[in-house]
């Protein structure tokens, strides 16, 4: 499958059209940002373990009765994808309070939920992502009732799948972001990425964060700590 006219340049991500209306290729690339682009950097290699590791975990998830737009990984930064709609809102699943939970409600660090949290940003990059709840996701015309409750359904259950698939690896998932699509048909799958980039990965034993917190906050070890978390991925089977 070949690379046509690129279509669009993420923060992370370019994505190309293909001969096949239904199918586009991304292009996982090193860049890093954060603070809404805010903050610039480079992290090597990144692209590639983004890439494998999203894809190992979509293939994982369709299994697991959650449809995704991956269909076949090309190469090291390269992969074929379903053609989506993105559903303009950042669903937020949260297992331990951190980042701007812990901010907001000023609650520390590594506190342990009773039962998960799921929250809705408006994926607005001018306006820096605000929170928002499902009514204003309504009146915004962002997604459909019926898709909001799909969206929830699918997020809660990518979390059940991924807190137990990185216990196995040593690893405690501690929140993560997802994007949903429509596809042509309207069905919601899910879409984006699945990586150190976009879910925080501590350490079981010593909480020692594997994710993009270390670049976020100028922690060091950045490449190591994605080098890592894949070294546990590939071990798990
Ligand atoms: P937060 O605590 O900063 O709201 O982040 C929650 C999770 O979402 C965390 O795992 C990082 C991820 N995330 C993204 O993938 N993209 C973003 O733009 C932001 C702000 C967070
Ligand atoms: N990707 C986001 C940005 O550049 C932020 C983040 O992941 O923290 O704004």
């Amino acid at each position: 499958m070949q690379k046509l006219a690129q279509l669009y340049e993420g923060k992370a991500k370019r994505v190309y059209a293909t001969e096949d209306p239904e199918l586009l290729i991304v292009s996982y690339k090193d860049d890093a940002t954060a603070f809404n682009g805010l903050k610039k950097g480079t992290i090597t290699g990144k692209g590639v373990i983004n890439n494998q590791m999203s894809n190992r975990l979509m293939a994982r998830l369709a299994e697991a009765g959650v449809p995704n737009h991956f269909v076949r990984e090309l190469n090291e930064r390269e992969t074929l994808v379903r053609r989506v709609q993105i559903v303009p809102l950042e669903v937020i699943v949260r297992n331990i309070a951190a980042g701007s939970f812990s901010k907001r409600y000023g609650v520390e660090e590594g506190v342990v939920f009773k039962a998960p949290t799921v929250e809705y940003s408006y994926k607005n990059d001018e306006l820096g992502d605000p929170l928002l709840n499902t009514s204003h996701a309504l009146a915004l015309e962002l997604a459909t009732q019926e898709e909001i409750a799909t969206i929830r359904s699918y997020a809660l259950q990518v979390n059940e799948f991924l807190k137990a698939f990185w216990q196995e690896c040593g690893v405690i998932l501690v929140d993560f972001k997802l994007e949903f699509g429509r596809t042509s048909d309207g069905s919601i799958i899910l879409a984006d990425e699945i990586s150190p980039d976009t879910c925080r990965l501590w350490d079981a034993k010593t909480h020692e964060k594997l994710d993009k917190d270390r670049f976020r906050r100028d922690l060091g070890g950045v490449e190591d700590a994605y080098q890592e978390i894949m070294r546990r991925l590939n071990a798990h089977n």
